[in-house]
């Protein structure tokens, strides 16, 4: 039986783990998977997490089950991170705690699925693993160009959204747009979620980076003015980037509904986690409460955050001041947002730079923005020119 199974490609973003780390060349560059790093190129436990481990260590008294949902204490810790002090509909939502933001992606999209929804409508190029996600639970996927000449094109948002059946949903990045680092301006989140309403389509918003764009209230804005503007909306949240957690898989799922339907309809999302996870992994969202739970450690966290923040905006500054590398206009880079940007580079030159540079980028010509540093920027650019001459 198991001798059935042809074999799978290994997921090409994970895989260049493993080939960076296979390369014995000094110089070499890391702008793959999207985790943080600092100027020496470490990814080291926030200060303010270790704080709260300590903490954590010291009074946790079990660690019995909790139940599908998880620590609820983090989960509502969270909302006023997410939906802001003044969020009116905040009666109207409920979340429960997943193991990271593609568990928070996975059971929004499964929850969506069970009410009715047949196809998931979403801009293109996005994070790999959607598509993945959708096809494993059998959803079609409509796409459309997220992006045009390094803007949003909100004509092709349009018209997929006036296209859209009674039966899809739509994908929406938060902030950060993973992988282009593009955007909606407030004013076109205004235009989308006025859109949404009329249509009456559901969205699935994807906030999986929250504080490394502009800043944390800046962040959540589109999500806010979404939730604020249609009656229904579905939220996938991760911690794994914007409190480092990433392997302790911390994330969330929020539903915003009628109120009285909250009960049923989180119902599903209790039996839809036991199936997938029974329960999601405690430490790190119990490190997270911890943090929210204490004013110290969140002023010592949002520091923490300010300085990744703006360590990545010298880094797409000094890629805009290049101007230009060989084909490449660098200059876009310094107003785009979070981890990535875009490299308008063919498969060719994407595998001269690893072979010839040392340079490790997604196959998409996605780049972390977090892997540059003062000390490798020039050898990058010069290597873009190269390959791109
Ligand atoms: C990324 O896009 O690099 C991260 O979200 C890590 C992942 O799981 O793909």
């Amino acid at each position: 039986m198991l001798a059935n199974l042809p074999a799978q490609p290994a997921d090409a973003l994970l895989a260049l783990i493993k080939l960076f780390a296979a390369d014995d060349r000094a110089d070499k560059i890391d702008l793959g998977v999207g985790v943080y790093r600092t100027t020496d190129g470490a990814t080291p436990v926030f200060k303010s997490v270790k704080g709260a481990e300590k903490v954590l260590v010291d009074t946790q008294d079990s660690k019995s089950y909790l139940g599908p949902e998880g620590d609820m204490g983090f989960v509502e810790a969270l909302k006023p991170i997410i939906f802001g002090n003044d969020f009116a509909a905040i009666g109207n939502v409920d979340g429960m705690q997943t193991p990271g933001g593609t568990g928070g992606v996975r059971l929004a999209v499964a929850l969506a699925k069970s009410a009715g929804v047949k196809r998931v409508i979403m801009g293109t190029p996005s994070w790999p693993n959607h598509a993945q996600i959708m096809k494993d639970l059998d959803l079609g996927v409509v796409t459309f160009n997220h992006a045009r000449d390094g803007a949003v094109d909100m004509d092709a948002l349009k018209s997929a959204v006036a296209d859209a059946a009674p039966t899809d949903a739509i994908l929406l990045h938060g902030c950060c747009h993973n992988p282009t680092g593009i955007d909606y301006s407030v004013a076109q989140w205004r235009e989308i979620a006025a859109l949404l309403k009329d249509k009456g389509l559901l969205p699935i918003l994807d906030l999986a980076y929250q504080g490394l764009g502009d800043g944390m209230e800046e962040d959540a804005q589109g999500v806010r003015i979404v939730m604020s503007t249609v009656p229904e909306a579905l939220l996938a949240y991760s911690c794994d980037k914007n409190f480092g957690l990433y392997r302790d898989r911390v994330g969330a799922f929020y539903v915003m509904a009628d109120k009285d339907k909250l009960p049923a309809i989180m119902s599903n999302g209790a039996s839809l986690a036991r199936a997938n996870w029974s329960m999601p992994p405690d430490h790190g969202a119990a490190a997270v409460r911890i943090i929210l739970e204490d004013a110290a450690l969140t002023q010592q966290w949002l520091a923490e955050l300010d300085d990744m923040r703006a360590r990545m905006r010298q880094m797409r500054d000094k890629l805009a001041a290049a101007g230009t590398a060989g084909s490449v206009d660098m200059t876009p880079y310094a107003t785009q947002h979070g981890l990535f940007a875009m490299l308008p580079l063919s498969k060719e030159q994407i595998e001269a730079l690893r072979d010839d540079h040392a340079v490790y980028m997604a196959g998409s010509g996605r780049i972390n923005i977090a892997g540059l540093t003062a000390g490798n920027i020039d050898k990058f650019i010069a290597a873009v020119a190269d390959v791109s001459a």
